[in-house]
């Protein structure tokens, strides 16, 4: 497929504005450009067909099953986006002084009060942007937690767990702590052994997921946060697996002390693999005096933002957060009422239909039933055809269908972490089902089949690494090319044009 670049003409226009003779406006000279822009020169109709034809090659979760373990990729209801348009809430200005936003700040109020129950932790900030910024902003209460105590320089480790998410680990790194990693035992949970030789009076706080990036709900728990609350350290909540357990159990329940939510991911709110999104953190009543400033607060019938916080972190983003974000949970949560837990029974049941229906032909490395998600291996289609995990995601795309996450977590050979969804009826499970057992028999029959797949899409199998490593996001006009990196202009010449 052309490029826009590669269909402009010089002098064609999507449109021509009369001349009636306004006034120039006066742009002073240090502003002015000293050449036009090299914008492309294309009709409207061509425009249209180019992004039309864009978004065609384009998959998402309107276009079809994506069960990608780990993101969570549910429908994300329309009606939510209609309440985040209202004019009232689309057009207000973040600036706007707290009498003109008693709504915007009355819903970021309740939408703290909501999370608090549902995390059973009595204080929350809405501020983090994505759950990784939420981990960050875990971590630095962690930090002013000690530090107000006096252990800030003794306590500079923090423990996650062998299977956990990569922000883990760069979060700890990015806070300034240590990293000590647990391993998961023969059931799937933390090794308590291994946790009790590496948790001492340097340890901070142990960053856990539960369930994990296994599926799997840890079964020693309350030992866990025992071990940790008994050496004096936090427990860390990433609550990125929450879709598993609302209105089912809690994580200030089970024992943790800080708590971060991927909105876009258990409350709805369009989002890639990951976030963007949003990533409030919810916190046990001492450490609330931390939390980022400002907060939103109530004072009887009236909403305001309080900025009189002497012991807060300070500010971790702009305002008082992806407000957006904020309207869209707030309506799903309110569409759901006393009945959200079904959402995530849903989640768990779907898992452990599609589970149950898979595990003959893949290999289950902890037969438990698992929560919203599970994790598979390739590993016998590995050894016994030389078909890998990677070979099964492409050829999915042949059959339409979202690849799951791949070779994650790390704990697990040739894993295929896979996340139905609680949106998801009965005949697209099954249609994937039956999509995976195909490819499991096409593995025996034919497998160069899996080998060149996809065979069925615009571009085919790529140099990942490359692709991710040297994006091309600049067209390279003739006269450019002597400038450009030597990547780039091989990447450009390279490019798939079927
Ligand atoms: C288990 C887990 N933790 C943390 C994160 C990070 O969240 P975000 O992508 O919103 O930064 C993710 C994201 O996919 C995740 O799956």
């Amino acid at each position: 497929m052309d490029l826009i670049f590669e269909k402009s003409r010089p002098g064609r226009r999507a449109g021509r504005v009369p001349d009636y003779g306004l006034p120039v406006p006066e742009v002073p000279a240090e502003l002015r450009r000293a050449t036009p822009p090299r914008l492309p020169e294309v009709a409207e109709s061509e425009i249209v067909r180019h992004f039309t034809a864009l978004a065609d090659r384009t998959f998402g979760i309107d276009t079809g099953f994506y069960p990608l373990g780990s993101c969570t990729m549910k429908h994300n209801p329309r009606v939510d986006e209609r309440v985040a348009r209202l004019p009232g809430f689309r057009d207000l200005h973040p600036l706007q002084e707290d009498d003109g936003a008693q709504g915007a700040l009355e819903i970021e109020w309740r939408l703290q009060q909501i999370l608090a129950e549902i995390a059973g932790l009595p204080a929350v900030t809405l501020q983090p942007a994505a759950g990784s910024q939420g981990e960050l902003t875990g971590l630095m209460l962690v930090r002013a937690y000690f530090d107000d105590r006096g252990e800030g320089d003794r306590r500079d480790t923090v423990v996650t767990a062998d299977t956990a998410h990569g922000t883990n680990p760069a979060s700890v790194t990015m806070a300034g702590y240590k990293l000590e990693k647990v391993e998961t035992d023969a059931r799937g949970n933390l090794d308590l052994a291994d946790l009790r030789a590496k948790v001492d009076g340097r340890t901070a706080a142990l960053m856990l997921t539960n369930p994990s990036t296994l599926g799997l709900f840890d079964e020693g728990i309350e030992e866990v946060a025992r071990i940790f609350h008994d050496a004096g350290a936090l427990l860390y909540y990433d609550g990125a697996n929450l879709n598993a357990v609302v209105g089912r159990s809690r994580p200030g329940d089970m024992g943790f002390d800080i708590v971060h939510f991927n909105l876009h991911k258990t409350f709805s709110q369009p989002h890639g693999g990951g976030g963007p999104g949003a990533g409030p953190v919810a916190v046990r009543a001492d450490i609330e005096p931390f939390l980022p400033s400002p907060q939103v607060v109530r004072d009887g019938g009236r909403f305001r933002l309080d900025h009189e916080r002497p012991k807060s972190i300070g500010r971790v983003r702009g305002y008082s957060g992806p407000f957006g974000v904020f309207v869209r949970s707030y309506a799903f949560i309110l569409a759901y009422g006393p009945a959200l837990r079904e959402m995530s029974d849903a989640a768990v049941l779907n898992a452990n239909y599609v589970l149950a229906r898979l595990k003959d032909v893949y290999e289950l490395p902890y037969d438990r039933l698992c929560m919203h998600e599970f994790v598979l291996s390739a590993r016998n289609l590995k050894r016994d055809y030389g078909i890998t995990a990677l070979d099964v995601a492409k050829r999915l795309m042949d059959y339409g269908i979202h690849p799951p996450t791949i070779y994650f977590p790390l704990v697990v050979p040739e894993a295929l972490m896979i996340e139905p969804t609680e949106t998801e009826p009965k005949e697209r499970l099954d249609a994937f089902v039956d999509a995976m057992r195909r490819i499991a028999e096409e593995a025996a029959e034919s497998p160069e089949l899996l080998r060149e797949a996809p065979h069925r899409r615009p571009v085919r199998r790529l140099d990942e690494v490359r692709a991710a490593k040297q994006l091309v996001v600049r067209y390279l006009f003739d006269d450019s090319v002597g400038a450009a990196p030597e990547s780039a202009r091989a990447d450009s010449s390279a490019r798939a044009n079927p």
